[in-house]
């Protein structure tokens, strides 16, 4: 039979969630608690037209996302979570002929919106696995670059100066993936009018725990965003996950305490973590944390047999073979700390 599928894109393998029956779930980055008090029932007392399409403009969430960052509408674009909005970015600004720079270990929808776009792939890896190599990214020339902060997988915080000095010097379109920015706390939302060339891509899917309702959006100055929204989907966004953006943003109190809460844990794993021997775990500002046991594949078999999921992200480019795990509950988070305690034990500490 022949081969129908596109040759440059042939290699690619689809995406797998591996979804662990019963177990705690750890390896998505998800915010484990639910919705502030009270929300569920106001988003579900809404009236809904499902019968009808979507306000394609999405004008209701983009002004209280606007709201929310201190941005006009007009300078906002909503996706069906940012992985569509990267997807959208290349289609627009990449595509055949043109190169995307990315900085390995990064998150790996960026290389595969780049295949499935035809986008050529430039990779400068980071410096000692985590630091971002702002020199050597300034070297080359490149249409796109995503700049991912704080970086998945590995937690780092990029020095602020330093992305500034990538926006300023290149001639690029630069993102900036703030997916994990409520943790992190740092945002550069507001320089969006002092760079025609920088836009920024956040996410209801971590801090406000809507996942499930792939609901993204990126920044930049209504000029990019008119170019993005040539190319989006008329209907991309649909009328419930809108309004659950629009309800999620009326609880930013509520879900303040949660990130604070999170906030806590995760650095509490960090730090105990780091006592356990074979164990080395690495600094982050975000909901997760990168660490690698003496066997990472065993450790992390180990922890799914006792009823705890992390991501396995096999060999990372300058750093190794490698684990990534969320913050879960405070109980979760304590059973775990047993269970892989459990495990330092029977495994030994060979390194
Ligand atoms: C850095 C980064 N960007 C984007 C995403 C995708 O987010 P969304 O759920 O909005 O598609 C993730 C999800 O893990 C991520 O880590």
């Amino acid at each position: 039979m022949r081969n129908f599928i596109r040759p440059d894109i042939a290699f690619l393998k689809p995406y797998e969630a591996h979804l662990e029956e019963g177990n705690v779930k750890l390896d998505a980055n998800e915010n484990p608690f639910p919705w502030p008090s009270g929300m569920r029932e106001e988003l579900f007392s809404q009236g809904f037209s499902f019968n009808r399409y979507p306000d394609g403009s999405a004008a209701k969430v983009r002004e209280s996302i606007g709201a929310y960052i201190g941005a006009k509408p007009e300078e906002i674009l909503v996706g069906n979570g940012s992985d569509e909005l990267i997807q959208i970015v290349l289609n627009t600004f990449g595509g055949r002929g043109r190169t995307l720079m990315i900085h390995p270990p990064t998150f790996s929808m960026y290389a595969a919106a780049a295949a499935i776009t035809g986008t050529s792939v430039l990779e400068v890896p980071l410096k000692n696995g985590t630091g971002l190599d702002a020199a050597n990214m300034l070297k080359s020339g490149t249409d796109v670059i995503i700049i991912c902060n704080p970086n998945n997988p590995t937690g780092s915080l990029f020095p602020k100066e330093e992305i500034l000095r990538i926006v300023q010097s290149s001639e690029a379109l630069i993102v900036v993936d703030e997916a994990y920015a409520e943790f992190s706390g740092e945002t550069m939302v507001n320089l969006i009018h002092s760079f025609p060339n920088l836009l920024i891509m956040r996410t209801f899917s971590k801090a406000f725990g809507m996942a499930a309702l792939r609901l993204g959006y990126v920044v930049g100055n209504k000029e990019l965003i008119t170019s993005l929204n040539k190319v989006r989907q008329p209907f991309n966004v649909n009328t419930f996950s809108q309004q659950a953006g629009i309800t999620a943003l009326k609880y930013t109190s509520a879900y303040q305490e949660q990130i604070e809460m999170i906030k806590r844990e995760t650095q509490m794993l960090y730090h105990e973590l780091g006592q356990i021997q074979g164990i080395k775990v690495f600094p982050t500002k975000a909901n997760f944390l990168l660490f690698q046991p003496v066997d990472p594949d065993r450790w992390a078999a180990a922890l799914s047999a006792k009823g705890f999921t992390v991501r396995n992200l096999g060999q990372l480019p300058g750093l190794g073979k490698s684990l990534r795990m969320s913050s879960g509950t405070p109980e979760e988070n304590q059973a775990f700390l047993k269970a892989i305690k459990e495990i330092a034990e029977t495994e030994g500490v060979e390194r």
